[in-house]
């Protein structure tokens, strides 16, 4: 049921504080994080992690990547499964194997946990669905917590990625004590104020309803971001293509110069994820690049910013997580009213299906 909301989309966007609640239970102490589901020593065996999902999940994984070399100092590498299975590719038998997926089912993923298997490999599988194939094939889990997840776009599936990621990069720097004290506290304070972060603010919601009405034209849509903020910058970009059938694309701010800039017009909206915790300066300096071809700017950020065509204005946060879970919202808020407005059903996207289960 639906509950008041429009949709089902917009009432899973709304449930992200209780789905980061329900993953932080039991799982914070002051100083450390535990998971009951295997002890630390296990994570200190293996000399890299490897990740390897499809879609929006593929997206957390590459999230999941800062945050475990970040924290953790180990060796991360990404891997979208259905290019990984056919490559051929040369595995480190050291390493730990992670599937990410809402479902647990999707061909592609559950193809490469079989085969980093069949290579001797020890795998992770971080689903949302507790009796799915990926569960049963691989040799730990992480279950998701995220509750089950109706609209075919993912949302809180993706927080729910994210943050369990999160959890398992501090506990992993915590077997390989490459953390001190300080800094590890800091992290567990950060997690628990996401609860409050996610929590839709309804200036917000309205401010992006009517916002939304300006961009249902033009010739495409580019998100662009930094650091963590590009995946989320991905993630922004397919949120909007799926559901609104508008051409949207996420890039690595630094690399607009080296191509996508050509088509810079007043046509092209930007959605510049300008976080002030991470690399500010150098994405301003994307940005103005840009506004200086004539792109048009939305720009997300706690700053003013005199270039901005429309200015989203968030909240300040020291904390570059803080910051990702912040505007992870607006991004899939923009989408949504996006979406309603062109008249579409945003939680049966045309030509998409909620679990991918054939090549
Ligand atoms: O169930 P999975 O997480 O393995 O699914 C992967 C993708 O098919 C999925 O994330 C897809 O991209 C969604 N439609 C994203 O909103």
């Amino acid at each position: 049921r639906k509950e008041g909301f429009r949709y089902f989309m917009e009432k899973e966007i709304y449930e992200q504080p209780q789905v980061l609640a329900d993953i932080l239970t039991g799982r914070l102490r002051d100083e450390a994080v535990t998971l009951d589901e295997f002890p630390s020593a296990w994570l200190a065996n293996f000399s890299s992690v490897t990740l390897c999902a499809c879609g929006t999940s593929y997206h957390a994984a590459l999230a999941g990547s800062y945050l475990l070399e970040r924290l953790a100092r180990v060796p991360a590498k990404v891997e979208i499964a259905s290019e990984f299975r056919y490559r051929d590719p040369v595995l480190d038998p050291r390493g730990l194997f992670v599937v990410i997926s809402q479902s647990g089912e999707t061909a592609d993923t559950l193809e490469a946990l079989k085969l980093a298997k069949a290579q001797g490999l020890a795998t992770l599988a971080l689903c949302n669905v507790d009796n799915s194939s990926m569960v049963r094939e691989a040799s730990q889990t992480l279950l998701l917590r995220a509750g089950i997840e109706k609209g075919v776009a993912s949302t809180k599936a993706f927080s729910a990625q994210v943050m369990t990621l999160w959890l398992l990069a501090l506990y992993w720097a915590q077997s390989r004590d490459t953390l001190d004290t300080a800094r590890r506290v800091e992290e567990i304070a950060a997690m628990r104020r996401t609860l409050d972060v996610v929590r839709v603010q309804k200036p917000v919601h309205e401010r992006l309803h009517r916002l939304s009405k300006r961009y249902l034209h033009g010739h495409g849509f580019f998100f662009i971001g930094r650091d963590l903020f590009y995946p989320l910058a991905l993630e922004g970009a397919l949120k909007l293509k799926e559901i609104s059938y508008l051409h949207a694309e996420g890039y690595p701010a630094g690399e607009m110069k080296h191509g996508p800039i050509a088509l810079a017009d007043a046509e092209l909206f930007t959605i510049a994820l300008m976080a002030r915790s991470t690399l500010y300066d150098k994405i301003k300096s994307n940005v103005e690049e840009l506004s200086a071809r004539d792109a048009t700017i939305i720009a997300i950020s706690t700053e003013d910013f005199e270039l901005a065509d429309d200015l989203i204005r968030i909240r300040a946060f020291e904390h570059p997580m803080l910051e990702f879970f912040e505007m992870l919202v607006v991004v899939q808020l923009l989408a949504m009213e996006i979406a309603i407005r062109l008249g579409n059903d945003v939680d049966m996207p045309r030509n998409l299906a909620k679990s991918v289960t054939v090549e």
